[in-house]
């Protein structure tokens, strides 16, 4: 009753009944359950709330005001409840057949919790969260944060490593941006207007409620524009931040780990050699929009997302749907799909330079095939690199990581600087009958001098080479169509990956009829070339970039980051230590050691405090649409601390004590 932005909301009236009766009434009608009590707060404002249970022959448990789950647990105890369902007076829509569900999910599963709210896929204001008592006995044990107290349950959900959770999402695609909740005057306007067109006396299931919008649109403009869960978001912002120091679990079970998986991890950049063990979070259990939380239960804004592929955000409501969907169908078959087909025509439709298009499923897999294309094409073996281009013998020759690949084939390979005509012109006249290609990112960290694409296509095409933009980042990032249409050059060959699929493995080959032709001899084949999943998921993933703001947003909110960061620098005097490189949506930190303070015991304590501050990171911004603004205010708030710790332990003298662990090695360096 206490809402400041509708007092006394539960006593509105709804078509002749308060919001509460309404509630109370749904809760009533929901199969297994064997009391509704209604646990109110027991301040003055709630004693309405009381007079009405009593009226109506319902209970009232009245607890704390603020220490919500301290109130459920109690309530709990008191009528003996070994499982509680969570229905919050705001929804007075609520749908039993959904609650009861929900509750068959939980026993079936034999889970500690389940809900349909977690990931937004139903309307908001059907939400519903059931789970045992021995959960909620630990978390009131446990939760010390505002967060959790105010809002029950967020302690279990997140701590996932220790309580076994269930979702139920949203059978019905594109329902998440439905508001039928009730927090302000204009939801109570709306849910009137809504309430007055239901049957009398009948409970209502969403579809009814479905039916009266879609006969009435305008009803939808009542109280559209209001953010989703902005009481949540409030309390988690003015939390004071306590730095996260807990990382037990993520250590010990490294320790598991390792027992089985070298180095304990499929990938390197995401092991225990790029994050300082003991002091950041190596296992994460999920994640939803642009946060992860690790199997301590620490919460993170995560600029990671996953190494770049999540670009909607982690769980993307219509990506998860679209995978649902065809997972309905089946998941790979024993010939192509016709969605093989609609995927390549998307992809000729949006990107400069393809007229025919490949699948695989990492971005190596696509580089690869690229190279042994330019290969075939040319008649030529030799070829130029510029930037990193995955795990193959052909790319991985060329670094300091070359353990295991034949000389033979690295030979075979020249590193090539960025913008720098001449020196590629040397290698060509030196050799002139003897390069494929030059497979190039596009732009990493350094921007491309005027014309320089133009003159190096030119050059290239003169000595009989192809040019192949490796867009496997900046794809899906840049712009739909990936740095050759921001920067209007049409490479011969390009591919991608990455965000391709929000997360979903897919990557592709694409470019000229002509040279793409060729792939009908050049043996690129594998068993999941044509996986349904990874390719409905692109689908929704272009779908959603043209008709959502998407790259729009990730380019405004990195530049936001990045002058943000950049006023911190020089606030912190530390223009010579910490540069910030590259286009907004993908800034790369880069560090420069500091007398005898190396680049790389700089770089870890700056990792190690982003990350006490809240921010998971290994050295770039990797910005997602599921980000928010507020994320982004809490990231200035992390780096401010993080640099200032970095300009004093400089000043001190003592940095390598400072630091407080083992200084991390780049895998290697190439951009
Ligand atoms: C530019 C670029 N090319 C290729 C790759 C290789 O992609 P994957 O790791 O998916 O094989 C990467 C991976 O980071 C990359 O950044």
């Amino acid at each position: 009753m206490s809402s400041s932005r509708l007092p006394d909301k539960m006593m509105a009236d709804l078509n002749g009944r308060p919001v509460i009766a309404w509630v109370v009434k749904a809760a009533n009608a929901i199969c297994g359950i064997d009391e509704v009590v209604v646990a109110t707060s027991d301040d003055k404002s709630d004693d309405a709330i009381e007079k009405w249970c009593k009226n109506n022959k319902t209970e009232c448990y009245r607890g704390s005001l603020d220490d919500v789950l301290r109130r459920f647990a109690n309530a709990a105890e008191k009528y003996d409840a070994d499982i509680i369902m969570r229905i919050t007076g705001d929804c007075p829509l609520l749908d039993p057949a959904i609650c009861s569900q929900l509750l068959q999910l939980l026993l079936r599963t034999n889970s500690d919790y389940a809900s349909n709210c977690t990931i937004a896929t139903w309307p908001d204001g059907l939400d519903c969260e059931v789970f045992t008592k021995r959960a909620l006995k630990i978390a009131d044990k446990e939760a010390n944060k505002t967060e959790y107290r105010e809002h029950v349950t967020g302690f279990i959900h997140k701590n996932r490593h220790r309580f076994k959770v269930e979702t139920m999402p949203c059978p019905l695609p594109c329902l998440q941006g439905e508001r039928w909740t009730l927090d302000n005057p204009e939801d109570l306007e709306f849910l009137r207007q809504v309430t007055k067109n239901l049957p009398d006396g009948k409970i209502s299931s969403y579809i009814d409620v479905l039916n009266i919008l879609d006969a009435n649109p305008s009803l939808r403009k009542i109280n559209t524009d209001i953010k989703r869960n902005e009481g949540l978001e409030k309390t988690k912002n003015l939390e004071k931040k306590t730095p996260i120091t807990n990382f037990n679990n993520s250590t010990e079970f490294l320790k598991e780990a390792e027992k089985y998986i070298p180095l304990g991890s499929q990938t390197f950049s995401k092991s225990r050699v790029q994050y300082p063990v003991g002091h950041a979070p190596l296992f994460i259990t999920h994640g939803n929009g642009g946060h992860v939380c690790d199997i301590d239960g620490n919460e993170y804004i995560d600029l990671v997302c996953g190494l770049l592929p999540v670009v909607l955000g982690y769980n993307d409501a219509d990506v998860n749907y679209a995978i649902r969907s065809q997972l309905n169908n089946g998941i790979i078959f024993s010939q192509s799909s016709d969605l093989e087909a609609r995927l390549a025509k998307k992809i000729c439709e949006i990107i400069p330079c393809a007229q025919m298009v490949r699948f695989g499923k990492n971005g190596t897999d696509a580089t690869s095939a690229a190279i042994r294309l330019a290969r075939a094409y040319t008649g030529r073996d030799n070829v130029m690199v510029c930037g990193y281009h995955g795990w193959q013998d052909w790319y991985i020759g060329s670094t300091v990581r070359n353990k295991g690949v034949p000389a033979d084939v690295s030979k075979l390979t020249h590193k090539v600087p960025y913008n720098d005509l001449e020196y590629i012109e040397k290698k060509l006249k030196e050799a002139p009958d003897s390069f494929a290609a030059l497979i190039m990112e596009p732009m990493n960290v350094e921007e491309p001098k005027d014309g320089y694409f133009d003159d190096l296509k030119a050059l290239l095409h003169k000595y009989g080479a192809l040019l192949i933009f490796d867009e496997t980042i900046t794809g899906f990032r840049y712009s739909l169509g990936g740095a050759q249409e921001l920067f209007g050059v049409k490479p011969d060959l390009a591919t991608f990956g990455k965000a391709m699929g929000n997360g979903m493995p897919i990557s592709a080959v694409v470019g000229r009829k002509d040279v793409m032709m060729e792939m009908e001899n050049v043996f690129f084949s594998g068993t999941f070339g044509g996986e349904t999943l990874s390719i409905v998921a692109a689908l929704a993933v272009i779908e959603k970039m043209q008709t959502e703001p998407v790259l729009q947003k990730i380019w405004q909110m990195g530049r936001y980051l990045k002058e943000n960061v950049s006023s911190l620098i020089v606030k912190h005097d530390l223009e010579k230590v910490v540069l910030l490189k590259g286009k907004d949506p993908w800034v790369v930190v880069s560090f420069i050691a500091y007398e005898d303070v190396t680049a790389e015991a700089i770089k870890t304590m700056w990792q190690k405090e982003m990350i006490a501050n809240g921010v998971l990171t290994i050295g770039s911004h990797n910005i997602c649409y599921g980000h928010s603004q507020a994320d982004m205010d809490k990231v200035v708030a992390a780096y401010d601390n993080a640099l200032s710790k970095i300009a004093e332990s400089l000043k001190g003298g003592n940095f390598k004590q400072d630091i407080g662990c083992a200084v991390l090695e780049p895998v290697f360096k190439v951009r």
